[in-house]
């Protein structure tokens, strides 16, 4: 596999093409940032364990029926992806209430949904990611109803999985984000699943173990996702 051209270079992951045209090389950076890019810092070591938590969790994905754009890891921080044409649209599952949710509602942090909430947002940091629903979704043309369908079907499966997993390794998956795009055979999950991209909480101290510790400069951001990690039973 021959690493091309950079096809685009993302807060913190970078895309490049290969001598394949149906695969792009995905490299993680050490590179985090927050609030829409406001606030950036290089973390050592989070590209590295960011690449092997999302090829770990896109694994089990796949063994448990959501077909993903992951491909294999092929060094350190670098996996081979499958190329897609994303849709402009992040999908949000909540387990329990915090972050933009009661910042936006003034509803009280820490409510435990008996159902999981899905929320849309338009992938647009000058906007600030707004909340979008259905509707927006099709006026505008961003995506089908077969597509916005087939997203939150998927995405509450993911969701199932995903608490399965982590409640047995004694974490809790609060709430997460991930993305979509299009292949000529319809919609595969995309983008990453790391500790960048959604909140998980220890179970018994309800300590945060996710990118919240950047956010609320806690320190220790590589320490946890590597306990995280850790604990899901990955070899670090
Ligand atoms: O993180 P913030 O409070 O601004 O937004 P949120 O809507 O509460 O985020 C819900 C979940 O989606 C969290 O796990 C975020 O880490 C994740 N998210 C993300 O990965 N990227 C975004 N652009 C927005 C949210």
């Amino acid at each position: 596999m021959i690493k091309k051209d950079l096809v685009s270079k993302g807060k913190a992951k970078s895309l490049y093409s290969t001598d394949d045209d149906g695969l792009l090389l995905m490299e993680y950076r050490d590179d985090t940032s927050a609030f829409d890019g406001k606030k950036k810092e290089a973390l050592k070591g989070k590209g590295e364990i960011n690449n092997k938590f999302n090829g770990f969790i896109m694994k089990h994905l796949q063994q448990n029926g959501v077909e993903t754009h992951f491909v294999e890891e092929i060094s350190p921080n670098e996996s081979l992806v499958t190329r897609l044409d994303m849709l402009p649209v992040e999908c949000v599952v909540r387990n329990i209430a915090t972050g933009s949710l009661c910042r936006r509602l003034g509803v009280e942090e820490g409510i435990k949904f008996k159902d999981p909430l899905f929320e849309f947002f338009l992938k647009d940091d000058d906007l600030g990611d707004p909340l979008i629903n259905d509707n927006h979704i099709i006026a505008f043309g961003w995506g089908t109803q077969e597509e916005i369908d087939f997203m939150k079907k998927q995405t509450f499966l993911i969701n199932k999985v995903l608490c399965t997993l982590f409640d047995e390794a004694n974490l809790i998956l609060v709430d997460y984000k991930v993305e979509y795009g299009r292949t000529s055979e319809g919609l595969l999950l995309g983008d990453e699943f790391t500790p960048d991209g959604c909140r998980i909480w220890d179970k018994d101290t309800g300590e945060s173990l996710d990118k919240d510790r950047f956010r609320k400069d806690l320190g220790d951001v590589v320490e946890s996702y590597q306990i995280v990690a850790h604990k899901l039973g990955m070899e670090i």
